[in-house]
């Protein structure tokens, strides 16, 4: 039967922990498919932002999310054309402290320039400000590619700077293949207070 790929997994988690009508982010949203997850567990009552540095992203973010409108169930959709680093900033003030989910595909964008990478600085910064303005009992999650050029260092920064929350703060659970060090793996946080 094999076990949830970690993408499924990631999914699973979150699907767990959002209601509609809850603010949520996509930290990283490239071809949209996480947001377009995300805005169907929220629906048309709650507010998906989408951060990606690429315009391109947000274009086929948008146009995925396009048929939700024509049927009343897009959410309030804020694309953002920043750094996931800047969360603070661009989510709205009233909102820090209520996001129920951020969740992160780290990397490149499949099919369009792979120098445009996530960077391990901006990625443990924003991973940072997800677990700021979350609300407690809310989930960021983080897909990492230790496989790719970069993604090894990437991976192991994020990976210590999440084993090493202190524990009354948050949950970390990795969730990984063991037999294959370089496939994709998955960091979930669960925020506690
Ligand atoms: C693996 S892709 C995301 C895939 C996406 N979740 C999906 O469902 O298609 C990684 C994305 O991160 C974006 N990215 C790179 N650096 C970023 C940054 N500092 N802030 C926000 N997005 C960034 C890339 O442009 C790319 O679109």
């Amino acid at each position: 039967m094999g076990f949830l790929s970690v993408l499924s997994m990631a999914h699973r988690l979150v699907q767990e922990r959002v209601r509609p009508g809850d603010p949520v982010i996509d930290g990283t949203c490239g071809n949209g498919m996480d947001t377009l997850f995300l805005a169907g567990l929220t629906g048309p009552r709650g507010s998906v932002y989408a951060f990606d540095v690429q315009e391109q992203a947000l274009a086929r973010t948008r146009e995925r999310l396009a048929p939700l409108a024509a049927d009343g169930r897009m959410p309030n959709l804020h694309a953002v054309l920043d750094s996931h680093a800047r969360i603070r900033e661009h989510v709205q003030a009233e909102l820090h402290g209520k996001v129920a989910a951020a969740m992160f595909n780290f990397g490149y964008l499949p099919g369009a320039d792979p120098s445009v990478i996530t960077e391990t600085q901006s990625s443990v910064s924003a991973l940072e400000a997800a677990l700021d303005v979350l609300r407690p009992g809310g989930i960021v999650t983080a897909v990492l590619y230790p496989g790719h050029e970069g993604g090894d260092a990437e991976a192991a920064a994020i990976e210590a700077w999440a084993s090493a929350l202190p524990q009354v703060a948050a949950q970390t659970l990795l969730y990984r293949m063991a037999q294959k060090p370089t496939a994709p793996y998955l960091i979930a946080i669960e925020k506690r207070t």
